[in-house]
């Protein structure tokens, strides 16, 4: 670091992304819940007639995204704010609705990203723990006057929220936005937008990193009340206008398009993930009821961090945190295709042999 840097940031704990080898030949790369699969014909067809445009900057308001997000919502295009990546429409959310004074509330267990927005905003953090066993008490979040993130499905547990859980939350804080994150919410549980009539303070994040093939893309979405997206876009406008590029808004109009392709390969994703859990509970894997596109697991039989460095030595990359210590046993693996879940339960078997 510089003698330049500002003691502000200087205190700011940067996030870890999960490690991107850039040469993945002979890699089963399981560790940051990308699609196994590349974006359809439809979407690459799209990049590439928008290429030729690339002298022009994009759309500053995105709004032929936009409007066919509400289309695929059932939204108006008022109520779809778009970000690169859903990480930047989080920060967005975070400059709009919090301060020194004023704090985020979210699991110990969650999303690692929402505490660094806290510490590079000044954010009170306040930290809530998940239940022994890994769940979310929604009671913990009632009446508590501050705003909330809940990542549903959690992130890295899996575990999933009825929306009448999250409706009681939004309700018991009226005055505060309750934002809900649904990154992971195609892999199987019940998404949150039909509350976004009736809850004025709920704000409903989606990516196209997890579902749509599109992390290289960098898109994500706020989805709610007009006036929540005029806040947030006062935040977007102030710091960078042209925040989504023309390529991954015409990635996103034509993915949004892809019906058939999109409920296809979310299919084999819940198949494939339901088909690994059984094969690592056969192994006397603990895993915990996930509805994500990953499993989390552990067992008795190693220590997560050397199951990791098992795995890693055969070329299976997964994902360990450190951080809160009682999650440091379990690893959370990325489902991919059948054949790369092969190849990890068979680095599996190799490893618990002792055999590597
Ligand atoms: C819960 C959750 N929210 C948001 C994100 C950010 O996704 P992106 O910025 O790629 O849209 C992630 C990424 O892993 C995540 O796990």
């Amino acid at each position: 670091m510089s003698r330049f840097l500002s003691p502000a940031m200087e205190a700011v704990t940067p996030y870890q992304p999960g490690s991107q080898p850039q040469n993945t030949q002979g890699v089963v790369k399981l560790n940051t819940n990308e699609s196994p699969f590349p974006p359809p014909t439809a979407v690459m067809d799209a990049i590439r007639e928008e290429e030729m445009r690339l002298h022009l900057y994009p759309d500053p308001c995105c709004r032929q995204l936009r409007q066919a997000a509400a289309e695929a919502y059932g939204l108006q295009p008022e109520q779809v704010l778009a970000g690169n990546g859903s990480d930047e429409v989080l920060y967005f959310a975070l400059r709009a609705f919090c301060d020194s004074g004023r704090p985020l509330a979210f699991a110990d267990v969650t999303y690692g990203f929402y505490s660094c927005l806290c510490s590079l905003l000044g954010v009170p953090a306040h930290i809530i723990p998940l239940r022994p066993d890994l769940t979310l008490d929604p009671g913990d979040y009632c009446g508590l006057g501050q705003t909330v993130v809940i990542a549903n499905p959690n992130a890295p547990t899996g575990i999933a929220l009825p929306p009448k859980a999250l409706a009681r939350v939004a309700a018991s804080n009226p005055d505060n936005v309750v934002l809900v994150d649904e990154a992971y919410v195609d892999f199987g549980a019940d998404s949150c937008l039909p509350l976004l009539e009736r809850y004025k303070n709920l704000l409903v994040i989606r990516t196209f990193s997890k579902s749509r093939q599109l992390a290289g893309a960098r898109l994500g979405l706020a989805l709610g009340s007009p006036e929540l997206i005029e806040d947030l876009d006062r935040v977007r406008t102030s710091l960078n206008p042209y925040n989504v590029s023309r390529l991954a808004q015409a990635a996103g109009v034509a993915s949004l398009r892809q019906h058939r392709f999109f409920e296809e390969t979310r299919r084999q994703i819940i198949q494939c993930r339901q088909w690994t859990a059984e094969q690592l509970a056969r192994r006397g894997f603990e895993l915990t009821d996930s509805k994500a596109n990953f499993l989390f697991a552990r067992t008795d039989a190693m220590p997560g961090p050397e199951l990791f460095r098992r795995l890693w030595q055969q070329g299976v990359l997964v994902r360990r945190f450190d951080t809160p210590s009682r999650i440091g046993d379990w690893l959370r693996i990325t489902v991919g295709t059948l054949e790369q879940m092969e190849k990890v339960l068979d680095a599996v078997d190799t490893a618990l042999k002792g055999e590597c």
